[in-house]
């Protein structure tokens, strides 16, 4: 991603209906794992699916500085692993580009290693906290310094006898659980890792699938989670599904425009992940699932989902962590919906990609929706005719891009944003696969 370059400027107005069906770029979430565990086994891992969008490419060029081989294969991706303990230290700066949770997951990896190295990232990165894994990781043994307010560029000075880490996690995060268990793998004993509300158990799945005695229980609300250092990880296929967070964009567009009904096969239905479709459910959508199956482990199915009358509604905090990365397009759905919609407990969203409550507020606001953030909560004014007409700040956050070219299906006037340049971290070839469903995507 150049930033010198001119950005593009893109846009949506109001589209035909859309009809069709498409198949959305792998998971990013279990890419990510699978790339970094794959490096970490012994023997040759092959991934059917990858997202080969910039963040999960940030991701394989750091396991490859870090001496695994990663190749692609046809459609394939392969990866010969250094074992657990056998990565080496990298000749240069690791750039992590857009991805928190590249970041965030080689930290884990890299404090259990014996080597030194640096990490950065893009200008939305070097603002995101890394707090949230450096304290915890610390315990292990491990260095790091990092800049005011433990942001990026980061030095790690890893260590050889890590210590197993027990820790309790002050927010219902995935990256910072995976951080934890990741570091516990090259440590001797049991790494044990509680979250108060269950998040995306990715990383948990993985591990067992490549040989680790991982075991879950319940406490409370959430679970603990306990992992045996130093297995012998042993190199296993993954079968990537499609993302749900990526589907959530043309499903929401056909939500919007009369007449549309649109399949997005093969996509990811892994229940931590789920909590946009219980609350388009619970708005109205016609929403179905065909052909429900596992596949590599996770459950995936066909989503039909075809345009329906929405109605607000009141999203529980608790609901957050399964669907952390689909408030944009929600609130995108709640302006379109009658009533006032109220989204409660999102000061995760402060720390995204960018500050994603403010900025999906100025995004409705600017195209004339009226939106109000009381707390944590961000609420929203439904109304049948959205004005549109606004230029849509991106602030480097794929998930606004997305967001706001599906708010310009459903408004009077075209959409514009900044900058569509970071849509491809997430979901390369977005326009040109909404434009195959009918809608009207252009650059400006
Ligand atoms: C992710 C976890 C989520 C999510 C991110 C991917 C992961 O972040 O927002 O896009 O792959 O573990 P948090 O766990 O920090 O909420």
């Amino acid at each position: 991603m150049n930033l010198s370059t001119p950005r593009p400027h893109r846009s949506a107005r109001p589209a035909a209906p859309l009809s069709g069906q498409i198949a959305v770029p792998g998971d990013k979430s279990i890419s990510h794992r699978a790339l970094m565990f794959g490096a970490l086994a012994v023997g040759q891992t092959r991934i059917t699916g990858l997202l080969e969008g910039e963040d999960v490419l940030r991701t394989a060029a750091a396991m490859r500085a870090l001496g695994a081989e990663i190749t692609r294969d046809g459609a394939d991706w392969l990866v010969a692993g250094r074992g657990i303990g056998g990565l080496t230290e990298p000749a240069d700066v690791l750039d992590m580009g857009n991805s928190g949770t590249a970041a965030r997951l080689l930290a884990g990896i890299l404090a259990s290693h014996d080597l030194y190295a640096v990490m950065t990232g893009d200008a939305s990165l070097r603002k995101r906290p890394m707090a949230r894994v450096i304290e915890p990781l610390k315990g292990t043994g491990a260095q790091f310094f990092a800049r005011a307010g433990n942001r990026l560029p980061l030095t790690i000075v890893g260590t050889r006898e890590a210590m197993p880490l027990t820790y309790r996690l002050p927010v219902a995060s995935a990256q910072v659980k995976s951080a934890i268990l990741l570091a516990g793998l090259n440590a001797r004993g049991v790494t044990e890792v509680e979250e108060p509300e269950p998040t995306r158990d990715h990383s948990e799945n993985m591990l067992r699938h490549f040989g680790a005695e991982v075991s879950v229980a319940r406490a409370g609300k959430g679970r603990v989670i306990r992992l045996t250092g130093q297995p012998e990880l042993r190199a296993a296929d993954v079968v990537v599904p499609g993302d749900p967070s990526s589907a959530a964009f043309p499903i929401a567009a056909a939500l919007l425009v009369p007449g549309s009904r649109v399949i997005i096969a093969n996509v990811g239905l892994n229940p931590l992940r789920t909590g946009l479709f219980e609350t388009l459910r619970e708005m109205g959508a016609d929403l179905a699932i065909e052909n429900a199956r596992v596949e590599g482990g996770e459950p995936v199915g066909d989503i039909v989902a075809a345009h329906a009358a929405l109605r607000a509604v009141d999203v529980p905090a608790e609901r957050a962590p399964s669907m952390i990365d689909e408030y944009p397009v929600l609130a995108v759905l709640c302006a379109a919906a009658s009533g006032t919609s109220r989204l409660r407990g999102l000061s995760e969203l402060r720390v995204k990609e960018s500050d994603r409550l403010s900025a999906t507020a100025a995004l409705l606001r600017v195209n004339g929706v009226r939106v109000e953030i009381e707390g944590d909560d961000l609420i929203i004014h439904g109304t049948g005719a959205i004005p549109g007409g606004g230029l849509v700040e991106t602030h480097m956050d794929h998930r606004l891009a997305m967001s706001a070219l599906v708010l310009g299906q459903a408004s009077r006037e075209p959409v514009r944003i900044d900058d569509a340049s970071f849509i491809d971290t997430s979901f390369p070839g977005f326009l040109k696969l909404m434009r195959g469903l009918g809608a009207d995507m252009a650059a400006a």
